[in-house]
């Protein structure tokens, strides 16, 4: 897919968020912006406003290269959010670039604060989301298509294929949160007793270890 038809496909899904309040995640913006000042004292729900405000504080230029693809799951995540594009607090909007290897995999987690957008520029993913009635909803998601994950739902995606796969997911949150089941489980500080997961997946104990030295404390 040309990079000109993915600036739009995006842009058109960040007008349909904007416009659909009715589906917003965040609080409504009172003011025309109010770019975080992550340094500030004040605890509030979001972030107090920084005086001081540029072009800088709205611009990202970290989603234009592939990542590197080498770790455990062999997918890599890079999140937009408030945190690294200040700009974007009160704005109820996030993405995220992921980048598939061959056999990578977006582990099982869920967003607690956002739905989620998830459009496959390259490439083909098969992806899934689970609802609280134990029902899993799996597609084949190609090229030019995107799948749509409901909010604190779990959801992963993996690539089947033999090359390299990108997608792009958009939140209706400025800080959707991600939790990653097998993370919070096996990697979570201080740690979860090894009995509680040993029964929990009827597993033995030396099992629930060789997971736990696995798993990096943060993924
Ligand atoms: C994909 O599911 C993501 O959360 O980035
Ligand atoms: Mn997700």
């Amino acid at each position: 897919m040309a990079t000109t038809d993915y600036i739009s496909v995006v842009g058109m899904i960040m007008m349909v968020i904007f416009f659909s309040s009715y589906v917003w995640a965040d609080p409504d913006m009172l003011q025309d912006v109010c770019v975080a000042n992550l340094a500030s004292d004040i605890t509030m729900n979001g972030f107090a406003c920084k005086r001081d405000v540029s072009a800088h504080d709205f611009f990202f230029a970290g989603l234009a290269n592939p990542r590197s693809t080498d770790n455990i799951y062999n997918a890599t995540v890079t999140q937009v959010t408030v945190r690294n594009v200040t700009g974007l607090n009160t704005m109820g909007l996030s993405m995220s670039r992921i980048d598939f290897a061959p056999g990578g995999l977006n582990p099982p987690h869920f967003h607690p604060r956002a739905s989620e957008i998830f459009i496959v520029i390259e490439g083909k993913l098969d992806v899934a989301f689970i609802t609280t009635d134990y029902k899993l909803y799996s597609k084949s998601v190609k090229s030019g298509e995107l799948f749509v994950f409901p909010r604190s739902l779990m959801h992963y995606q993996i690539n089947n294929g033999k090359v390299p796969a990108l997608a792009l997911a958009v939140f209706n949150s400025q800080s959707p949160g991600i939790q990653r089941v097998a993370t919070a489980l096996f990697a979570s500080s201080p740690s979860v007793p090894n009995h509680v997961l040993a029964k929990t997946f009827g597993i033995e104990i030396d099992e629930v270890k060789k997971i736990k030295s696995r798993l990096a404390p943060k993924i």
